[in-house]
């Protein structure tokens, strides 16, 4: 039989009706080998299949080994102590374990205090000042000091501003939800960490909503930890004497509108919202140049206060620290529609 010329394009093919009988039989060969090795798995699955649970078991201890080997080698190479448990949640010159791995230098350690008498932490700072981290580095060092140690019994948070997909939630609502969870599940015994709430609305509703909740949260005896750019959360310190203020440095957010509606859907509490609905109105109305003006010489007069009470800044880091504090009341003053004058730089 003379051989079959083919030509596809530019190519041409050769082939023999010998050559074509070895390709179908490879073929068959290939089909062959793929069905046994189907019944093989299926009969090994059957025999593995009765045994499911120790292969469970098995991963269990290996993961947990893996574990505490991870645990003793990092202990083994890095200067992290054995915690202390008492009554009170206190980290000295804590750092995040992973930033720390991540970034390669040491990063800026933090110490952290929280008791019974000031269980609500207002965190207030810049963008990318390190309050996400500092909350997230609170949290693990709860958890790697748990591992052992049952302490709080739960640990909440709230973080991140991103939106779901699968169950249709924008960022506002996620939040809406998420503390939501928390307010019906945390206890007196819980670690409660909130990185922002209320963001994805307008600031005035926001902190109607954030002050409303920080005063529910007031309420229990949870530590609670609160990161937000909401400066006027930094009254709650005033008025309770368990809230406590604590900042980098100050920043102010102001924006659009609506938001309480979207709230009202999720299952919060009934008088949060109200208490919400009212704060937030009141903050609209508090506008007028004369609240303006109130509201930065308060801000000052807390500042100050704190900085003379906390400050470990060297004398020219705190009069760098005085001349920013006085910019800022002076453009609060001016934008109030008020002469801005003082002259005082000293402590
Ligand atoms: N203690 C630290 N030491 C060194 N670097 C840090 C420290 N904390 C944070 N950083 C760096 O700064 C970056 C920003 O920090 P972070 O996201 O915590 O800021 P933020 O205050 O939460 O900002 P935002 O207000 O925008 O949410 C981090 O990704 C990290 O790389
Ligand atoms: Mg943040």
């Amino acid at each position: 039989m003379p051989p079959q010329v083919s030509k596809n394009k530019n190519n041409y093919s050769f082939t023999i009706a010998d050559l074509m009988k070895m390709n179908d039989r490879c073929d068959e060969a290939l089909r062959e080998i793929f069905h046994m090795s189907y019944v093989v798995m299926c009969q090994l699955l059957g025999t593995i299949h009765q045994h499911i649970h120790c292969l469970y078991k098995l991963s269990d201890a290996v993961s947990m080994l893996d574990m505490l080997l991870s645990l003793a080698n990092v202990c083994t190479i890095s200067d992290y102590v054995r915690p202390e448990f008492t009554d009170t949640l206190a980290i000295k010159q804590g750092r995040h374990p992973i930033l720390e791995r991540i970034v390669g230098q040491q990063p800026v350690s933090n110490n952290s205090y929280i008791s019974e008498g000031s269980n609500f932490v207002i965190i207030t700072g810049p963008n990318m000042s390190g309050k996400s981290t500092y909350l997230k580095q609170v949290a693990l060092c709860q958890i790697m000091a748990q591992i052992a140690f049952r302490v709080a019994d739960q640990i909440f948070t709230r973080i991140g501003v991103d939106d779901d997909f699968e169950t249709n939630s924008s960022t506002f609502m996620l939040e809406m939800k998420e503390i939501s969870y928390i307010i019906h599940n945390a206890s007196d015994r819980s670690l409660i960490i909130v990185d922002e709430l209320g963001r994805g609305t307008s600031a005035e509703e926001g902190i109607g909503i954030c002050h409303s909740v920080c005063e529910f949260l007031l309420g229990l005896k949870a530590f609670t930890l609160f990161a937000t750019h909401f400066l006027e959360l930094c009254q709650l310190e005033s008025l309770y004497p368990n809230a406590e203020n604590q900042h980098m440095e100050v920043q102010h957010t102001r924006s659009g509108d609506t938001g309480l509606r979207a709230a009202e859907m999720t299952a919060l509490p009934s008088n949060i919202i109200q208490e919400a609905k009212m704060i937030a109105s009141k903050a609209k109305h508090h506008s007028d140049p004369e609240t303006q003006r109130q509201r930065a010489v308060y801000k000052l007069a807390t500042r100050l206060l704190q900085t003379a009470r906390n400050s470990r800044l060297d004398p020219e880091s705190l009069r760098m620290y005085l001349k920013g504090l006085k910019k800022q009341y002076e453009a609060e003053l001016l934008a109030a529609g008020q002469p801005a004058a003082i002259d005082t730089e000293e402590e």
